[in-house]
């Protein structure tokens, strides 16, 4: 494992509501304000050892993790505003709580975006602050971008992660995405359709030998393609959308039924949402990509064809409104209808309201998928990290090879924990905490 010495360089594709949330917590947390809530990295503690030679680590103690001042933030955004006055914008931290790191906002400003408008259609003609050229060029037009942020900042390492808005659904398609040389082969003819703009800085980082982290639920890495490039330039990747609010519910009550054998005829999950993240999410082509995301956690979890008496005959449907009054206070509703002893349905009814601030629950995992990322790539880990599971709604997996996603919670948990004890010498194991 090389030691966490150095610069560590933070690139975010997009510096919207989640990503300025996360950088003006990360400064703030460095003049000792502030309370790291909801990142694990920074405040969970692992057992190791077992019996009487157990002991509690904090998990900066058990591995060697970046340390947050020898962090630098950089981003691309399609709008010029630097960080504070996107951060303004956004109207999720108070101005009291983003005046004190104000002057270290103001120095991040965006590059120009490789940007499609046809992937998000909601924001065509609002920002002009863009590169231009074909798929090839803007990779390497990013590349460069990459370099020169390494230079400037004498940077000893870098991790790429996206933080921008949701893409529209594109389609797997294994003539195209299936390998790489298919993919070299759809860059080189600019085929636009295929080939979308988060996968050009997924391509771009990878190609530089930098992590790349997939926020937000697009196709881009989670195709062999990339994971081919992320193997042969032996960079790890992680992904797919944080799991942050409705979907962190579910894959806690999900297990909970699953546990108890008790069935489940339909889960009806809706919600509403102001910010831009919302407006963009209510173009059909952009909530497709999201609704494939939400909708799969709970079949991993419930298996019906191991219990079809209790989940063959799940109802699922997950919907997201735009309601501009709300902004960034998201509110969530779940109805589910349950069933027990005899079959009986009459009355059994579970009924979740989640009201969050949706970037405050999202700012602390893209910390901990940024540290942690950093950290398998010192330890010369490669490819999909699939023990990250535990902070994404949808995790990567490869189906052709009958992988499935691990979606329940406590699960993901316990791998998450076994991987930093093995990572910090000790060995892998369930015992009761
Ligand atoms: N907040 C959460 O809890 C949560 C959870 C899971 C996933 N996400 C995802 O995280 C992403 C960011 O959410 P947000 O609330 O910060 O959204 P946001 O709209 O506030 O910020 C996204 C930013 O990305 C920029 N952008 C769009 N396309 C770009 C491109 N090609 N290159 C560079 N910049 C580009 C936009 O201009 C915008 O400033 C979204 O995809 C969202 O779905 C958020």
């Amino acid at each position: 494992m090389k030691p966490a010495t150095g610069k560590l360089g933070v690139l975010c594709v997009g510096l919207g509501a989640v990503s300025t949330t996360f950088i003006a917590g990360v400064l703030s947390l460095r003049k000792g304000m502030g309370l790291a809530g909801g990142s694990v990295t920074q405040l969970a503690k692992i057992r190791v050892g077992r019996g009487n030679d157990r002991k509690y680590l904090k998990i900066g103690d058990l591995v060697p993790l970046c340390d947050l001042n020898d962090m630098v933030f950089g981003a691309w955004d399609i709008f010029p505003q630097n960080a504070y006055e996107a951060a303004l914008g956004a109207a999720v931290l108070h101005p009291d709580d983003l005046s004190p790191v104000s002057k270290e906002l103001e120095n991040i400003r965006p590059m120009t975006a490789a940007f499609d408008a046809t992937f998000v259609s909601r924001l065509a003609g609002q920002g002009d602050h863009t590169k231009q050229g074909t798929r090839q060029e803007l990779i390497d037009q990013l590349r460069s971008d990459i370099k020169t942020f390494r230079n400037e900042n004498k940077l000893d390492r870098l991790v790429v992660i996206w933080t921008a808005s949701t893409e529209k659904f594109i389609d797997y398609k294994e003539h195209i995405h299936g390998s790489l040389q298919a993919f070299n082969e759809a860059i080189a003819s600019n085929d636009c359709n295929n080939i979308s703009p988060s996968m050009c800085y997924a391509y771009a980082a990878l190609s530089e030998g930098v992590p790349f982290v997939m926020g937000a639920p697009n196709l881009c890495i989670d195709i062999p393609a990339m994971w081919q490039l992320a193997e042969e330039n032996a960079v790890p990747i992680a992904g797919k959308d944080f799991k942050t609010g409705q979907t962190l519910m579910k894959t806690v009550l999900a297990p909970m039924l699953r546990t108890r054998c008790l069935g489940l005829d339909g889960w009806f999950s809706t919600n509403i949402l102001g910010n831009r993240d919302g407006e963009v999410l209510d173009v059909p082509e952009n909530f497709r990509t999201k609704e494939v995301s939400k909708l799969g956690v709970i079949d991993t979890i419930l298996k019906a064809d191991e219990q079809p008496e209790l989940y063959s005959d799940v109802f699922h449907k997950v919907r997201i409104n735009y309601y501009p009054p709300r902004g960034d206070n998201k509110e969530s509703w779940d109805n589910l209808d349950i069933f027990g002893w005899m079959g009986h349905r009459y009355g059994m009814q579970i009924k979740v309201n989640f009201l969050c601030r949706d970037s405050i629950l999202a700012a602390p995992v893209v910390l901990d998928l940024v540290l942690c990322i950093d950290l398998a790539a010192r330890a010369g880990l490669k490819g999909n990290q699939s023990w990250l599971a535990f902070f994404l709604k949808s995790p990567m997996h490869d189906a052709a090879n009958h992988e499935e996603p691990l979606n329940d919670l406590f699960q993901q948990y316990t791998v998450l924990k076994n991987k930093l004890r093995e990572l910090g010498g000790y060995e892998p194991d369930e015992e009761l905490e």
